[in-house]
């Protein structure tokens, strides 16, 4: 039986790293159909998939008995859609990040264990052989007892300035923090085995969007007047155990580095690990010590598709009926630390988080 299959929102994402990487699993997967509200990309998509588009994805639903979707639309309606589609008994991968808050998310995941349906979220990152080799440290105890961890994620001049990304109810009404920062904290979670957050204290910080000459530096373009996002922010999170999370996120910052950079870094009593690269981390090093020696080991990575083993590990988690490999239940940690950072920032206090 071959999963029939729904794309919503077929802009950059969902036609690269959704659709694309979709076509290459067609011994499991029948793509069927398309939905996006832009009638031109609508149908440009369509004729380069040899798809049916429709502009409505009610409309999409109600006529094409679909098994799953991918939910690529902004990020200020993915909890919307995901619930529209699970009651109507369709499973959902949901692109990064599940919702625009805290709520959000909850409702998206109750839905989907009401109806007992497949619920995956669009963190590609999880699938970095880098990231996994982490894990496999993590899961073997060469760590001990992680205590602290740190993340940095931070582009010199990367202010997204097309409507998805700043446009407050497209975005959630939220900037870096949720946007890129959702990855940030996503790995660093994966590597602490998604302890529970206790207590945070976080700012954000608007510098950059609402200024008319740091336009031109960034990516598209907007109107500083009516830009009051957050581009810089940072967090400490106490967790359960005795961990303290800190981390620093922007989309912009007078930094040295061009490119976006992610630096990650987890200190246990026995070994630490740290790990660069952007929103996946790409390489990674372990330092531990032997009886005479301080050790330094670095994996030889395999390259991969990352887009594919996303979307291929949703579909064989419908067909062989198993939990997907980034579950719902991890978004409610993740976005109670988000949450719990702008709550933090607004009331200028630390914030207790009980889940
Ligand atoms: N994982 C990643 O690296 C990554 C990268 C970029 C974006 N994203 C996520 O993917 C999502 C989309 O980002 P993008 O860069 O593709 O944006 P985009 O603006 O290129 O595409 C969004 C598409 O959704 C469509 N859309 C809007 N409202 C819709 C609706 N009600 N029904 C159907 N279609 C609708 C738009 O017309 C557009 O084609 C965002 O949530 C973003 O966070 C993830």
């Amino acid at each position: 039986m071959k999963i029939r299959y729904g794309v919503i929102g077929v802009g950059g994402h969902g036609r690269n790293r959704h659709l694309i990487p979709l076509t290459k699993l067609n011994d499991k997967v029948e793509i069927i159909a398309i939905a996006d509200v832009n009638k031109e990309r609508c149908e440009e998509v369509s004729s380069q998939f040899k798809i049916k588009c429709y502009l409505d994805y009610m409309e999409m639903i109600e006529k094409e008995s679909l098994d799953a979707v991918s939910i690529v639309t902004p990020t200020g309606l993915h909890s919307k859609i995901a619930i529209d589609i699970l009651n109507r008994g369709i499973n959902v991968l949901v692109d990064k990040p599940l919702g625009a808050n805290l709520d959000e998310v909850k409702e998206v995941v109750n839905t989907a264990r009401k109806k007992g349906l497949k619920l995956m979220v669009g963190y590609w990152s999880r699938f970095s052989p880098a990231l996994q080799y982490g894990e496999e440290i993590v899961d073997k105890g060469l760590l001990g007892e992680p205590y602290v961890a740190y993340g940095y994620l931070v582009r010199r001049r990367g202010i997204p300035g097309i409507p998805t990304f700043i446009d407050k109810t497209l975005s959630g009404g939220k900037g870096a923090l949720l946007d890129i920062g959702c990855y940030l904290i996503d790995n660093l979670l994966t590597l602490l085995k998604f302890k529970k957050p206790k207590s945070v204290v976080g700012k954000v910080y608007t510098k950059f969007g609402n200024k008319k000459e740091e336009v031109k530096f960034n990516w598209g373009s907007w109107n500083p007047e009516n830009f009051s996002l957050d581009d810089y922010a940072v967090g400490l999170v106490k967790l359960e155990g005795d961990v303290s999370l800190i981390i620093e996120v922007g989309w912009a910052a007078n930094v040295s580095h061009m490119e976006e950079k992610s630096y990650i870094r987890i200190l246990g009593d026995r070994g630490g690990i740290e790990a660069t690269g952007h929103e996946a981390i790409t390489d990674i090093s372990f330092h531990s010590r032997t009886e005479n020696f301080l050790t330094d080991t670095k994996p030889a990575l395999r390259k991969v598709d990352i887009y594919f083993e996303m979307v291929k590990a949703f579909v064989d988690s419908i067909l062989q009926d198993r939990e997907p490999p980034v579950t719902g239940q991890e978004s409610v940690i993740l976005h109670s630390i988000i949450d719990g950072i702008y709550r933090s920032s607004i009331e200028d206090k630390d914030v207790k988080i009980s889940l």
